[in-house]
């Protein structure tokens, strides 16, 4: 059966993405944020994933006002890089996994979570910042990956709560799925920034370091957080950072198994006008 390894957890500021881009990795301002993602990247080549199952949200590209699903899952065979408005990133195109999507889309839509399918879209930094960060730069991303997009654009915004009962659906529905697959999901946006308004350029180092210890040792706790404290502490765009309550559903220790080990932990700021934050979780 399919089993789910590994969480890994990301913020996917755009600015990183021009970076790898524009070739200034090693720029003393940016080196020490790709110094945080080497070890993962070594840990990506020794354990590969067979499939990522990826949360992110589109940033008003492939969807807009027109359209605001709240669950979007990715059912098509392939996803190019969106124009987000300097062209298209240089980035391989993203292979999907259609079988397994419609399995999971079967599985979770019976489970009560109603999901809009989705055959085909461009996906942006949301998704592509990731790759990078735990792939690196190779002609061909290493596995296919499974979208999945999350309105934390317009309000209103899925509740963290709904956010991790849906990760702990999202694992039943893996774990039934017939072919012998190691899945890693992934959660990504945050972590506390605000690019608008008054408030824009606010970071909270503190309370993102203790979102992190919580989202670790006390996810349910957490998904009690309410949608004002997430937009209070940790900015407008800070509510990206419920996406990460879906791939924390879908760890064992959730699902009556044993807690998870944290292979790495990494935060550092600034990232362009945001906090920068990474973990990775090992099942046991
Ligand atoms: C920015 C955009 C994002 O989507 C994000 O998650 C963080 C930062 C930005 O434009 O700087
Ligand atoms: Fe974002």
């Amino acid at each position: 059966m399919a089993r789910i390894t590994s969480s890994v957890y990301s913020s996917h500021v755009p600015a990183v993405g021009a970076a790898i881009d524009l070739g200034k990795t090693h720029e003393p301002y940016w080196q020490p944020i790709f110094n945080g993602y080497a070890p993962t990247q070594q840990w990506e080549k020794e354990n590969p994933p067979d499939v990522v199952f990826l949360v992110y949200n589109d940033h008003a590209t492939a969807f807009s006002l027109d359209l605001i699903p709240t669950f979007a899952i990715g059912t098509g065979s392939k996803y190019q890089p969106a124009d987000e408005g300097w062209g298209p990133r240089p980035v391989p195109t993203v292979i999907g996994h259609p079988e397994l999507a419609a399995h999971i889309s079967q599985s979770v839509i019976q489970d009560d979570f109603d999901l809009t399918i989705v055959n085909k879209m461009d996906v942006d930094h949301g998704l592509s910042v990731p790759m990078n960060l735990m792939f690196g730069s190779p002609n061909a991303w290493p596995c296919p990956v499974i979208p999945f997009a999350v309105n934390v654009v317009q309000y209103p915004v899925p509740s963290g709560r709904r956010c991790l009962n849906l990760g702990k659906a999202i694992r039943k529905a893996i774990e039934s799925f017939d072919k012998d697959l190691n899945v890693q999901i992934w959660g990504t946006g945050g972590m506390s920034h605000q690019l608008q308004g008054p408030r824009a350029g606010l970071i909270n180092k503190e309370w993102d370091n203790k979102f992190l210890d919580r989202l670790i040792a006390d996810p349910e706790g957490l998904a009690d957080m309410s949608h004002m404290e997430y937009v209070r502490e940790a900015g407008s765009e800070g509510i990206e950072l419920v996406m990460w309550l879906i791939a924390r559903g879908a760890m064992s220790d959730l699902n009556g198994g044993k807690a998870p080990t944290v292979r790495h932990r990494f935060y550092h700021v600034p990232a362009s006008n945001t906090a920068i934050g990474h973990l990775v979780l090992d099942n046991n």
